[in-house]
């Protein structure tokens, strides 16, 4: 299909860390490359990055999501900021002795997205919605400043529901567009029950779509033409 003269851009946020950012993301570049659509994907900030082992890191999932070849320059392209301690990224970046400021971050995403050839572009953030993404800047700020769409992804672990349903009010407070939510299912044989979980979050105003651990995902191509449309003004 024709990329699109304007694409689709969507930030993905978490509600925490390690709630399923990268594993939504890569489930909707597999199903947008599906249904013929271009798309691309930048993760501009990473840390816990490992060059010599990255296949598993964001970037690495990201690439392999888009069919790229897992190459210095395919990685320059999508996450330029990348920080070896597995930490917030500015302490990660501090232990590097590197300064990492907001402004170059924003303005990379900005030019990728106005130069993407593609339908839609996925920018993943890190963490939660207000972990710190650059120095005294949060993921939150990022979002303003690129005045992006979210797709907000949550879990289903005890105290998911509030960290969801917080993280959608702060959006709304900034005067940011909420697209869809995600629940992803969290593994801990302990997490309450994963219908019940949704159930709750509708109950206090939040459709999201479930994410649950099964090999098949057919949620995906529901929220891919939600957020297509959603993105033309439907
Ligand atoms: N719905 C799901 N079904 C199957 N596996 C999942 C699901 N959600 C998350 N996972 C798995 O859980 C782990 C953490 O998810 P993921 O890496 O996508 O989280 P993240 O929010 O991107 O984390 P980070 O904050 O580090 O960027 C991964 O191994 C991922 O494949
Ligand atoms: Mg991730």
């Amino acid at each position: 299909m024709a990329a699109a003269l304007k694409p689709t851009a969507v930030f993905i946020a978490g509600a925490h860390t390690d709630v399923g950012k990268t594993h939504v993301a890569c489930a909707l570049i597999a199903a947008a490359r599906a249904a013929g659509l271009g798309v691309e994907a930048l993760k501009p900030v990473a840390s816990g990055f490992d060059p010599g082992n990255w296949a598993s890191s964001d970037p690495g999932r990201l690439l392999a999501a888009l069919g790229q070849p897992p190459t210095p320059h395919a990685l320059d392209a999508i996450s330029p900021w990348r920080f070896a301690a597995p930490l917030a990224p500015p302490m990660a970046a501090k232990l590097e002795g590197r300064a990492l400021p907001l402004a170059p971050i924003a303005a990379f995403c900005q030019a990728r997205i106005r130069a993407a050839e593609a339908d839609l572009v996925i920018v993943e953030g890190v963490g939660g919605l207000m972990s710190p993404i650059a120095d005294r800047a949060t993921g939150l700020d990022l979002m303003a400043a690129l005045g992006l769409p979210v797709l907000l992804v949550g879990g289903s672990y005890l105290g998911a529901i509030s960290h969801l349903l917080t993280a959608a009010e702060t959006l709304r407070g900034r005067g940011l567009r909420l697209l869809a939510a995600v629940v992803s299912e969290s593994a801990e044989p302990a997490a309450p029950d994963f219908r019940e979980t949704l159930g709750s979050i509708a109950e206090f105003g939040v459709e999201a779509f479930p994410a649950p651990r099964t090999a098949s995902a057919p949620w995906v191509a529901e929220l891919l033409a939600r957020l297509m449309s959603a993105a033309a003004g439907g």
